[in-house]
């Protein structure tokens, strides 16, 4: 049986690449080189499919110009806000993602966010390097507790469900609010509320998890910020379009947000480079799904979806 001609737009683990060449005729990218719409489009001519991965170019433009024979675009991601997925539709062309398989590896990082911006991770350890640390003392580099807290998470999905699990065998309460309320089995002792307003009254911490579209953009602003507790803790995981850098930067030099732990930035890899200077914050380089066995579980993700559609078959995870 002929296998389907696919082009790989980014290199994958080795264990992902293995499959690949087992089981399908691929153009890979073993330079990794982020590749541009018209590279995407030549590159494409000829194939089934297209694996594609979160910031590349698959817009409308883009899908508009897509060579007939590609039926099927994959993103290594759960995001997919750079898939133009009505304009894939328009052409016939399926699109998948691949959620559930890294809402450990997310929820995790957002702990991580949580707790290395509030206890302080990133400034102890460049004060230790930099050779800073003569004597131990009882109120160096003190961090807020987690303790006790009152955990606020924007986007109560599979991965803010994860980090209201992790959250609560730290001692947290847990808040949330989301487009709808959840089940009783899926929202367990949280506290729904109907409004984001009335969520950031009570988040002395708050984790972003929600995806990125015209209704969150920008959603932590400064009016929303002047509602939070004062000094409060940020961590966002999610996609750095969620908040207004300019207003998150003037609370985090004031102190009415404390500390930020952000994992995720507008214009990634790009940032603000304001935040670099400020010492209460801990920036991480989008590494929320970044752990192996879940970079090729999604991976996998991907292909179990392609094999199913070139099987005709539906797909398992369409968009
Ligand atoms: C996702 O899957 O959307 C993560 O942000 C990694 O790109």
């Amino acid at each position: 049986m002929t296998k389907p001609k696919i082009l790989v737009t980014r290199l994958m683990p080795p264990n992902v690449e293995k499959r690949i060449a087992r089981d399908y005729d691929a153009i890979t990218n073993p330079g990794d080189d982020k590749m541009t719409a018209e590279q995407i489009i030549e590159a494409s001519d000829g194939k089934d499919g297209v694996l594609c991965c979160g910031g590349d170019p698959m817009n409308a433009d883009t899908m508009s110009r897509l060579p007939d024979s590609v039926k099927i675009v994959s993103t290594y991601s759960v995001g997919f806000e750079h898939v133009d997925v009505e304009a894939a539709r328009s052409r016939g062309i399926v699109c998948t993602n691949t959620p559930d398989v890294l809402n450990d590896a997310t929820a995790d990082v957002a702990m991580l966010c949580l707790l290395g911006a509030a206890r302080r991770a990133s400034e102890a350890d460049r004060f230790l390097r930099s050779g800073q640390w003569k004597v131990w003392h009882s109120t160096l580099l003190l961090g807020v507790h987690l303790g006790g807290k009152r955990l606020g998470i924007y986007g109560m999905g599979r991965i803010g469900r994860c980090v209201a699990q992790r959250a609560r065998a730290f001692g947290m309460s847990i808040h949330y609010h989301n487009r709808s309320r959840l089940s009783p089995d899926l929202e367990l002792d949280a506290t729904y509320h109907e409004t984001p307003e009335s969520l950031l009254g009570v988040s002395d911490f708050l984790s972003i998890n929600a995806p990125s579209s015209s209704s969150t953009v920008k959603f932590l602003n400064a009016e929303r910020i002047a509602l939070m507790p004062d000094g409060a803790v940020v961590a966002n995981t999610a996609r750095g379009e969620l908040v207004d850098d300019d207003a998150l930067i003037a609370a985090l030099k004031s102190g009415k947000v404390s500390f930020a732990g952000l994992d995720v930035f507008a214009g990634e890899p790009k940032l603000d480079p304001r935040y670099c200077e400020l010492e209460n914050t801990l920036l991480l380089p989008h590494i929320g799904s970044a752990s192996d066995s879940t970079r090729d579980d999604m991976g996998f993700c991907c292909l179990n979806n392609m094999d199913a559609f070139f099987a005709g078959k539906p797909t398992l995870n369409p968009l």
